[in-house]
């Protein structure tokens, strides 16, 4: 007999689902009899015992259906220790919670601070697995995370689109894509949709070399730019700036998000017309894509096959196309960025698309 809990954390994305099946399914299929609380809305479920017993055939169908069977929320890291409204323990709730129902391991399908989350309770000393689920591809470690390839179709499929009208009317278009700190979704949206320009938070902005992309194309008769701007971009002016200044600075802002700020400078510089179009949560939805399919059956596999040899406390991660199992405490807290000097940002510059940057 095995007991598992499980819980999905953070933002969603469309494959944890997929993630999910992947361990019931491999689980089930080796041990005798399976039993599975599933908590509700993440780590709230955990902290507060709110949670459905759930049956292995509860898992069945759902590879190909986006979001989570479980619910999800945000219930940041930063404040796990701190006691809620009503002054409870959220740790010791957890911990409790996990012990009364006697379970033999804790699933977490998460980002980066439910990592830190699945951190923490393994070392409060529960048994703890972690699926890296996230859209921006930031948690470190791992070479993808589940969620980020379909991500890309949503962001490319948007990019595909504003090409076509930006053609017909010869305009500025600007695409800001998700990804939070990181750029890693912009930049292979970016390449798929062929931008002409791409901005990252990696690789702060000059505003003036955007507008010099812009100019040489159509000094090149190309009528129109198109701009994925990463929603953590930033100039580089601004990022000479503490984290507190820029965060005060942008509430002055009069932009919803730096897409505006950067069509505003475009348009105030050279007259020309500018755009913004804002997938926003699209880039999470839907159904997760075939490669997301394969990249969870996978790792639900080798998440069950850690959970059989008792291997717990760790990430099931990718690296170099194999499952292998990372230690949390290896990668709880580290960010995987986009490295600047990333030959993929040269094999692009090669092709005239524009960083910002010179
Ligand atoms: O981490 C996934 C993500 O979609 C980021 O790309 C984005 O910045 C953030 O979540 C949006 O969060 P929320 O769904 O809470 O608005």
């Amino acid at each position: 007999m095995l007991k598992i809990g499980m819980l999905t954390s953070g933002g969603d994305c469309q494959a944890l689902n997929a993630a999910m099946r992947g361990v019931v399914k491999s689980l089930a299929h080796k041990v005798d009899k399976l039993e599975i609380i599933g908590f509700i809305d993440g780590y709230k479920g955990l902290i507060y015992g709110n949670y459905k017993k759930m049956t292995p055939e509860d898992f069945s169908g759902i590879l190909t259906r986006g979001g989570t069977i479980l619910g999800s929320s945000r219930q940041p890291f930063k404040l796990m220790r701190e006691p809620d409204e009503n002054g409870l323990d959220k740790v010791e709730a957890m911990k409790a919670n996990y012990r009364k129902h006697k379970l033999d391991v804790l699933v977490v399908l998460g980002g980066n601070g439910s990592q830190k989350t699945a951190n923490l309770l393994r070392e409060e000393g529960l048994n703890v697995i972690h699926l890296p689920k996230t859209i921006d591809n930031d948690i470190y470690g791992t070479d993808v995370t589940f969620g980020f390839q379909s991500a890309i179709d949503v962001a490319t499929q948007a990019i595909d689109c504003i090409h076509t009208t930006a053609a017909s009317h010869n305009r500025v278009f600007i695409v800001e894509v998700m990804g939070h700190k990181v750029g890693w979704l912009t930049l292979y949206a970016g390449c798929a949709g062929g931008a002409d320009v791409i901005l990252l938070p990696e690789i702060p902005y000059d505003i003036n070399c955007v507008i010099e992309a812009i100019n040489k194309r159509s000094k090149k008769g190309r009528g129109f730019t198109i701009l994925a701007v990463a929603e953590g971009a930033v100039s580089k002016n601004d990022a000479l700036l503490t984290k507190k200044e820029y965060k005060k600075k942008k509430k002055n802002w009069s932009y919803p998000s730096i897409a505006y700020k950067i069509a505003d400078e475009i348009e105030q510089t050279c007259g020309l017309e500018v755009r913004v179009t804002v997938p926003g949560h699209t880039q999470r939805g839907g159904s997760p894509a075939p490669y997301d399919r394969v990249l969870c059956t996978r790792l639900g596999a080798e998440g069950a096959r850690a959970i059989l040899d008792k291997d717990f406390g760790c990430m099931i991660a990718v690296i170099n196309g194999e499952m292998k199992r990372v230690p949390l405490e290896e990668t709880a807290g580290r960010l995987k960025m986009v490295d600047p000097d990333d030959s993929m940002i040269e094999e692009l510059k090669t092709l005239g698309v524009s960083f910002g940057d010179n």
